[in-house]
């Protein structure tokens, strides 16, 4: 077995590495002048099972080409088995046509990865698990709830009621609410004017009193979840968690986060989470 990491998250990849006893594959990476990637790994892996962990985060375009360049060197140095574990699936949100004339990222991901080389997947909380669907190749779909339920749990919280920011997100609230205990569910009625503009309308369920753990896959620009606690807490909802496995944290992702509104904002560190977007109510849990 060996393991590689790309650039999007060597501290991640690093912790994976401890944890197997493992150290991480040599690799050069270099840029030439144009921008374009060179990589060369630096050992025979002729006939090995070669794990590359690589999220497709931010910068997405550049993440993800490396992940197929690494895939492609890794398949012509003639590796037995190529899994490209990825903490983060990104341009997953386009997982299908909603308008006339738009690509469905999503799948367009899926055929690159094949193409490139890749034998398995290893993703976490994809954004829709059928994502899964497009691809032709083993895929091993894993969910950080373990680690946040765990987190959660030594927490002690009462009168709990678990609530999705989203119709869409449903499934994933009412797995967390059976895992607390059966808590109650609520569900936010949102309506979406353009990309990352929420416009959040209603909550079905009772959260007055309560306190309302918000479960989404993730926070890019913040404004899903925040708008959300605003509601819960005119509602009157009394503490409001927010939990969600990737923290894409896009601008204005922290200054709306750290307004006050939320008790805590729980994430995982399948996309890393540098110090200057670490804020106080932010709770960063390994994934590894
Ligand atoms: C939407 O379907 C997703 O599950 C997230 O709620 C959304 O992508 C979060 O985006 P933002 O933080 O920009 O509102």
């Amino acid at each position: 077995l060996r393991l590689f990491s790309g650039s999007a998250n060597t501290v991640l990849a690093q912790e994976v590495a401890r944890y197997l006893g493992i150290d991480l594959g040599p690799m050069i990476r270099k840029r030439f002048a144009d921008g374009e990637l060179y990589i060369q790994i630096q050992e025979s892996i002729r006939g090995c099972d070669v794990y590359l962990i690589q999220p497709s985060c931010y910068p997405v375009n550049d993440h993800l080409m490396e992940l197929l360049i690494v895939i492609d060197a890794c398949r012509r140095a003639s590796a037995r088995q190529i899994t490209a574990v990825i903490p983060y699936y990104g341009y997953a949100r386009a997982d299908r046509k909603t308008a006339g004339r738009e690509s469905i990222t999503a799948k367009l991901v899926a055929n690159l990865i094949t193409e490139a080389g890749a034998t398995r997947i290893l993703a976490m909380d994809l954004h829709s698990a059928q994502i899964q669907g497009y691809f032709d190749i083993p895929f091993d779909h894993v969910y950080a709830s373990p680690v946040i339920l765990d987190y959660l749990a030594s927490k002690e919280l009462h009168d709990i009621v678990v609530v999705s920011p989203d119709v869409g997100g449903v499934a994933r609230a009412r797995a967390f609410a059976k895992k607390l205990n059966d808590a109650p569910l609520a569900i936010i009625d949102k309506r979406r004017q353009a990309h990352n503009v929420a416009e959040v309308l209603n909550v079905i369920g009772d959260v007055k009193g309560k306190t309302a753990v918000l479960v989404d896959d993730m926070i890019d620009t913040g404004g899903t979840i925040t708008e959300g606690a605003r509601l819960l807490r005119q509602e009157g909802a009394r503490q409001v968690y927010a939990c969600a496995t990737h923290a894409v944290f896009s601008p204005p992702a922290i200054e709306r986060l750290s307004s006050g509104v939320f008790e805590e904002v729980i994430v995982t560190n399948t996309i890393p989470v540098p110090e200057d977007k670490q804020f106080e109510q932010l709770t960063v849990l390994s994934v590894a």
